[in-house]
């Protein structure tokens, strides 16, 4: 028996954090599907096409092959049989994977080897469509946002660490353009599942955010075996039984 979990949420919520962390709390597989269209970006950005050729995106899609494997707990993604985890953040790969998500060729594509892992095992999957497209019958579905002044201040603590030059206004306009992107492309926008559970992370820390989730697994279960007991007690029994990868 597996167990899924579904956030979605706009990009700069903390996505990747809290899943990666509930994941390894629950023994869950994180799966990051920001980093498989990332893939596909950089596949298109190596061949030098326009984002705006969808007949050469879509000619170019067929022979990109994306699978997953894991290093120590941590996603790798492999593009043509090389590990290119190490491309992903940058900027053309980050672009280009904005620019061509909204393709219908492309999403298919990723969308099947997303529904493949989440058969195989039990997952913790973050991205856009998750909860509406990807897996609409997941246990716990979330909806992940923050305000644009918070995730802008998020990101720009983030480059200062790491000694990055940049601006706050432009980070959070270059935000809300994502977001405008992202909600209003014509396959698969970013918008909350019906029966997803909305976060608003602004004023919350990881830690709150992340127990807020598992919490909701819980009850979940919980009111599905019509059982009532301590929170610890479930937690691990859903992790022996249904989560845990062994
Ligand atoms: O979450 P991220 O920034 O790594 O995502 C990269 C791009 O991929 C982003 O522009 C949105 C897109 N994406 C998507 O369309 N669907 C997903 N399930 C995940 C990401």
């Amino acid at each position: 028996m597996s167990v899924s979990i579904a956030i979605d949420g706009p990009a700069g919520a903390g996505k990747s954090t809290i899943a990666k962390l509930v994941a390894e709390k629950l023994h869950m597989i994180y799966v990051d599907t920001g980093a498989m269209y990332r893939a596909m970006g950089l596949h298109f950005h190596r061949k030098g096409i326009s984002p705006e050729d969808e007949a050469a995106i879509c000619a170019a899609c067929k022979e990109a092959d994306i699978s997953i494997t894991y290093e120590d707990g941590a996603q790798q993604v492999l593009l043509n049989g090389e590990n290119v985890t190490g491309y992903l953040r940058t900027e053309e790969a980050g672009k280009m994977a904005s620019a061509t998500s909204g393709y219908a060729k492309v999403r298919e594509k990723l969308v099947e080897l997303q529904q493949k892992l989440a058969a195989e095992k039990s997952v913790v999957m973050d991205g856009r469509d998750i909860g509406t497209v990807v897996l609409p019958r997941a246990d716990v579905k979330i909806y992940l946002t923050a305000s644009v002044e918070a995730r802008a201040r998020r990101r720009f603590l983030e480059l200062e660490e790491k000694g990055v030059p940049c601006r706050l206004e432009e980070i959070a306009a270059d935000i809300e353009k994502r977001d405008y992107q992202d909600m209003h492309r014509e396959n698969s926008p970013l918008k909350q599942a019906e029966d997803a559970v909305y976060l608003d992370s602004s004023e919350m820390t990881v830690k709150e955010v992340t127990d807020a989730i598992i919490d909701v697994l819980f009850r979940k279960k919980m009111a599905e075996r019509g059982r009532t007991g301590s929170l610890d007690d479930a937690l691990e029994e859903l992790i022996k039984k249904e989560c845990g990868q062994g």
